[in-house]
């Protein structure tokens, strides 16, 4: 390419990876596939190879990608304290072809000129973790950070169950660094995600974001709930009393330190090759996510003479597998209005098996990506999952195109209400700016403020819709002026599923706050995020009296949500419907202190762990209010372990080890005097569909047998 157009490309391309790698690294939210990311970066390192004089420091290809958020400190009221990494933490070179494998093989021989072995493992999909030890117990965790600087994460790190604060056995150096992947295995994932979806918080795109924003909470005691793990897989200090990787591995799993025991010296690039084979097929019966193997010079002698490029070690390399793709036709697209106003395309696909499930319906995000895969209905295209519960439609296989195919087109009006639709730039997404008369976003704003996790009404999306329908809510404050004569006007109510419904509305008036904030349906405020607004401000007046600068005071919040928040209120229909509500006696103002039902735990520990008949959040307030603390993780100071229905079995065997004592919900509800509130109970409107899958943004996420979505 000629040097003025290979310039061009070259800042066009390093615009984008720099921009892909904040939204992994820093947002957890990736916009590309790894594959679509290391083709670009692959793309940019040819080009600067053909024009070496093109390369600045500050190219991606010289940098590893930063996981430091820039802004932290302005809209962030808590960042992590940052510490130098005493040696560089580097990234690997990665390559998606067995050749270049052969390559590696290559070099390294020429390079150490004598016979040597490999170290062939996994490559663990997490985020990377250095961890210090100082005479036998864990003094500090960093994250990778930009390779030289790491956020100190050492406090969150105590709070995943297989990482030992003290080692074991004998013989380990005064002080030395252990590297390694923090991971959301699989059954975590799920749990997490299914739980952001019904609190209608963006769900996690995939095991590694889900990790990586887990060991960047702010609250360490969340941590313990994630379901984190860890695999360390590098071993670093001066003068180490080892040969080989292999056997530093080995001694740190002597010592307690979790390492993969699915490892393998390998002599040849034929053991090699196998161990990829065997692994590639293998990987998907493993309870989390590989995305390669990761193949190192085994000889530490030979490492060191091998050296370090500025990004990465000349003695390992990283084959990566791809992801797994289905290809199968577009049959048609559908716009769906979510409970916001967003209208997000979704593909109908010819039904295809991919892995383990079949596919009917695919994401495509927004108009910009449906723009930029050329995407035409009748083609057919590339579906991946890769972590993601919602599988992506990532390619379009072009030579496959017949005559025929036609090009879709973005609606320009809301498919719901017909409303000219507006393009929200900073987020490429098109909204339906028909709040008050698009019914898909009137009935999703009714059917969240009733959800559980809401005002907690007993009624599902039917009875939602027969109110609608019959023109009784329209307003969420509506719900507040039903009478049983307007409930008995509805097909199918009796007398009692009325009374019912009125007794649910009339004990909603006592839910807390936060819940009512959550409730009011601000865009980008879900659960965590209403939590901490309440506690901040402590009360709706003082929420909407505040500007944006004291907004961005509050924990965890920034500017979108600041602006979202700023958004809502000056709509003058929500300021009126919030007054209606206070009319009506909901809780406007945060609770002095939680109401204080006795003392019996007082001074006592409870560390919850499984599934109850009621929330664990319920389960924690019930502790609190009973005198007690909600722990964690197991320790000597717990005083009881309250194990559900499929309690973590770490923290029983922990409990067990420290002598902890393990009770049940029964024991536990025998202990506080047998009360359960808040529980909800059947109702014979109410299909059972209490607990409904409410997709990121309120769409519905439809649950048909052996679908994805
Ligand atoms: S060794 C000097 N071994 O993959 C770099 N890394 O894409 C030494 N990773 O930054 C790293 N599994 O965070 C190594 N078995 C493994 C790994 C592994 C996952 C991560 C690591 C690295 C990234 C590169």
């Amino acid at each position: 390419m000629e040097k003025a157009q290979a310039n061009i490309r070259i800042n066009e391309l390093r615009a984008i990876i720099i921009e892909a790698n904040r939204k992994y690294y820093v947002e957890n939210a990736p916009t590309l596939s790894d594959f679509e990311f290391d083709m670009l970066l692959k793309e940019l390192e040819a080009l600067e190879k053909e024009h070496p004089d093109l390369i600045t420091p500050d190219s991606p290809t010289q940098k590893v990608g930063s996981d430091l958020d820039q802004n932290a400190g302005k809209n962030k009221s808590k960042e992590f304290q940052q510490y130098p990494h005493r040696f560089p933490m580097l990234s690997l070179g990665n390559t998606y072809d067995i050749a270049e494998v052969q390559a590696f093989a290559d070099r390294a021989a020429k390079g150490i000129g004598n016979t040597f072995t490999y170290s062939c493992e996994l490559k663990f999909d997490g985020t990377a973790i250095c961890l210090t030890y100082r005479n036998g117990k864990l003094f500090r965790a960093l994250t990778r950070g930009d390779g030289t600087v790491g956020d100190d994460v050492t406090e969150n790190a105590r709070q995943i169950g297989n990482i030992p604060q003290q080692l074991s056995g004998s013989g380990w150096p005064e002080e030395f660094e252990i590297r390694g992947e923090v991971y959301m295995p699989w059954a975590a994932f799920d749990r997490l995600n299914e739980e952001r979806e019904l609190e209608e918080e963006q769900p996690f795109a995939n095991p590694r974001n889900a990790a990586s924003g887990s060991l960047k909470l702010i609250d360490s005691n969340m941590v313990a709930n994630r379901g984190l793990e860890c695999t360390l897989y590098h071993m670093l200090g001066e003068d180490l009393p080892f040969t080989t990787h292999d056997e530093a591995l080995r001694k740190a799993g002597e010592w307690g330190l979790p390492v993969s025991d699915k490892r393998k010296t390998c002599s040849s690039i034929e053991e090699i090759e196998e161990f990829i084979t065997y692994w590639d097929t293998e990987r998907k019966m493993l309870p989390f996510a590989t995305d390669g193997i990761v193949i190192k010079v085994n000889e530490l002698q030979y490492q060191d003479e091998l050296g370090y490029t500025a990004k990465f070690p000349r003695w390992a390399v990283a084959y990566k597998f791809k992801a797994e793709q289905a290809l199968t036709r577009l049959i048609s697209i559908d716009y769906q209005v979510g409970r916001t106003g967003a209208v997000t395309p979704v593909a109908n696909l010819e039904p295809v098996q991919l892995s383990g499930t079949i596919v009917k319906r695919a994401s495509l995000h927004n108009a910009d990506q449906m723009q930029s895969l050329d995407i035409h209905i009748g083609d057919y295209v590339y579906v991946e999952k890769g972590g993601e519960i919602i599988p992506k439609i990532t390619g379009v296989e072009l030579s496959r195109r017949e005559s025929g195919v036609t090009l879709p087109h973005f609606p320009e009006t809301c498919p719901d209400c017909g409303a000219p639709l507006v393009r929200d730039e900073q987020e490429a997404k098109a909204f339906c700016p028909n709040q008050s008369g698009c019914p898909t976003q009137i009935k999703g704003k009714l059917v969240h403020f009733l959800s559980r996790k809401a005002m907690n009404v007993i009624a599902g999306d039917a009875t939602i819709d027969q109110l609608y329908s019959k023109g009784l809510v329209w307003n969420v404050a509506d719900f507040y002026e039903l009478t049983k004569e307007h409930l008995l006007t509805l097909d199918g109510w009796k007398d009692r599923s009325a009374e019912r419904f009125l007794k649910s509305l009339k004990d909603s008036k006592d839910t807390p706050f936060e819940r009512v904030l959550y409730a009011l349906g601000i865009r980008h405020v879900g659960e965590t995020t209403a939590k901490s607004l309440a506690r901040h401000f402590g009360s709706i007046d003082a929420l909407m009296a505040a500007g944006k600068e004291q907004l961005l005071g509050a924990d965890d919040i920034g500017e979108v949500i600041a602006d979202s928040i700023l958004a809502f209120f000056a709509d003058e229909m929500n300021c009126e419907t919030i007054d209606r509500l206070k009319a009506a006696g909901l809780k406007f103002e945060a609770d002095e202190a939680p109401e204080q039902k006795s003392d019996v735990l007082a001074g006592k520990t409870v560390v919850v762990s499984g599934n109850f008949s009621i929330s664990r959040d319920d389960i924690k307030a019930l502790i609190v209010a009973h005198g007690g603390k909600a722990g964690g993780s197991v320790s000597g100071k717990t005083a009881y372990l309250l194990a559900g229905e499929k309690a973590g079995p770490e923290k029983l065997k922990k409990a067990e080890s420290l002598g902890v004592k393990v009770i049940g919900e029964t024991e536990f509800r025998a202990l506080i005097g047998g009360e359960i509130p808040g529980q909800a109970g059947d109702d014979e409107t109410d299909a059972g569909d209490e607990e409904r899958n409410v997709g990121d943004d309120g769409m519905i996420v439809i649950n048909e047998e052996g679908t994805l979505f």
